[in-house]
């Protein structure tokens, strides 16, 4: 079922939305971090701030100086984290700094706090980067004057902790679907493509002449077309087989009769005593060799024709130029009949594309049933109609009644009444017709009179000058 790699639907599917799916988890990912990293920020920052007013709430005003009354349990709480190293400062109006830190990062922009101005900046500390709250306490209303300044400041090393854990949280889902995606994908194609393996074991096991339709019965709509197709070629090809067998089993029964007549004859005239007797059935074993003779070459012929298909070499030929040459081999044995042959070349211009020595037999195919079956004259024609050139062979003979024009086309189809020929001439004009994409019809001849047999090709230009 896995099947090759560079067809295998499920490759090409897995690949195809793992490739469109990295580059949407990349950005998902840079979102979630610097989205995480936003709110976490500020929810820090808060916490911060939080401790900044509550370390300006123990300073105190005694007597004009500025003091800070910590006592160890509250500076433990205020300035203790797990993570996070917290470091403080406390600078008196004098500038200062009487409780904390001394090097506290410089506020940005070395600007100086204003009374009852907070700032939270970024800054760095013995070489790290950290985060500072300051706030400017005013002594109005004390016995001092000016401004305090009070400063938390942490590390970074939690907020990014968090942020790297918020970002996983929301990264790592996302992956686990789409590996299972992917993998679903990967195990519904296998389902979905089942039906096909199945169908799959059901050809290899059908013997060579079962051409009945595939089941469709369980299979994805998407495999419906093209089992369709595989059902309407399963359909023709058995039409042809079937066709085919027919022919053989026709062909084989009309080359029994004269087999078989011969055979009566022979004996008959091995048995005869009589000279006369012997004479007469050897006449007729002449006739029916010579029946058997037609009826092979046709057979030849046909199956010529059917191997011309797929070897066919179509040339630029003139219409008037193949069928005047044809009608000048006819007419001697034509004139020994008594039926004149007249060509009638309307256009001038009636190129067709087509295998001269094909169309030549049709022609002659056509000529000999309107001398066997015809009248006392034959005419062809040769004319432009349209973007068709049509080729006539006609006669004034008694035709075919309208009913019985689509039947004579049939293998082995005589009229009752026809006893000389085998029956295949018009299945070959048919078939050489159908190679050069023409169109056979039949029509009663001139004035309701005789048959007219109109071979209709699709028409070509002339070739430029060479
Ligand atoms: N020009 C024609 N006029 C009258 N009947 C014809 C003509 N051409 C063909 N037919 C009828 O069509 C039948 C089939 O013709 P064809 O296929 O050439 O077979 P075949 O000539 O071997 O009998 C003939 O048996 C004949 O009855
Ligand atoms: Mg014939």
């Amino acid at each position: 079922m896995s099947g090759d790699n560079q067809t295998s639907l499920r490759r090409q599917l897995i690949v195809r939305m793992l490739s469109m799916m990295l580059p949407l988890f990349i950005l998902l990912w840079v979102i979630a971090y610097f989205s995480s990293q936003y709110f976490i920020n500020a929810a820090f920052d808060r916490s911060l701030i939080r401790r900044t007013f509550a370390l300006a709430d123990r300073v105190e005003v005694m007597r004009g100086q500025v003091e800070v009354d910590l006592p160890v349990a509250a500076r433990e709480l205020l300035v203790f984290d797990q993570e996070d190293l917290l470091f403080h400062s406390i600078v008196n109006p004098a500038g200062r700094v009487i409780d904390g830190e001394l090097d506290m990062p410089r506020l940005p922009d070395n600007q100086s706090i204003r009374p009852g101005q907070l700032i939270v900046y970024d800054g760095v500390k013995d070489g790290e980067k950290v985060r500072v709250a300051a706030f400017g306490l005013s002594l109005k209303g004390t016995s001092a004057h000016g401004t305090v300044l009070v400063q938390v400041g942490e590390t970074l090393s939690h907020r990014s902790a968090m942020a790297g854990r918020a970002t996983l949280a929301i990264v790592i889902p996302m992956l686990l679907m789409t590996l299972t995606a992917a993998i679903a994908i990967a195990y519904g194609v296998r389902k979905g493509l089942e039906p096909l393996s199945r169908q799959r074991d059901r050809l290899s096991a059908r013997q060579a002449f079962d051409l009945s339709p595939v089941l469709l019965e369980g299979t994805p709509a998407e495999l419906r077309p093209f089992l369709d197709e595989i059902n309407s070629l399963l359909q023709r090809l058995s039409e042809a087989v079937e066709s085919q067998s027919r022919f053989v089993a026709d062909a084989a029964h009309q080359l029994r009769t004269p087999i078989a007549g011969i055979r009566a004859q022979a004996e008959a005239a091995l048995s005869g005593a009589r000279h006369d007797d012997a004479q007469h059935a050897l006449a007729r074993i002449a006739q029916s060799a010579q029946t058997m003779g037609d009826l092979v070459q046709k057979l030849l012929m046909l199956a010529r024709v059917d191997a011309a298909e797929n070897t066919l070499r179509l040339n630029r030929l003139d219409s008037a130029d193949v069928v005047r040459e044809v009608a000048r081999e006819w007419v001697p044995p034509a004139l020994a009949k008594g039926v004149e042959i007249g060509f009638d070349m309307q256009d001038s211009e009636a190129w067709v594309m087509g295998d001269a020595q094909l169309l030549r037999e049709m022609l002659a195919n056509l000529i000999d049933n309107a001398l066997r079956y015809g009248g006392t004259r034959i005419t062809l024609t040769v004319r432009r109609a349209g973007q068709s050139v049509v080729w006539q062979v006609a006669d004034d003979g008694p035709g075919i009644p309208a009913a019985q024009r689509a039947a004579v086309f049939a293998p082995f189809h005589r009229m009752s009444g026809s006893v000389e020929g085998a029956g295949l001439g018009l299945t070959i004009v048919q078939r050489i017709a159908h190679l050069h994409d023409a169109k056979v019809s039949l029509e009663a001849g001139e004035g309701g009179a005789g048959l007219a047999v109109n071979v209709v090709f699709p028409a070509v230009p002339a070739p430029g000058p060479a």
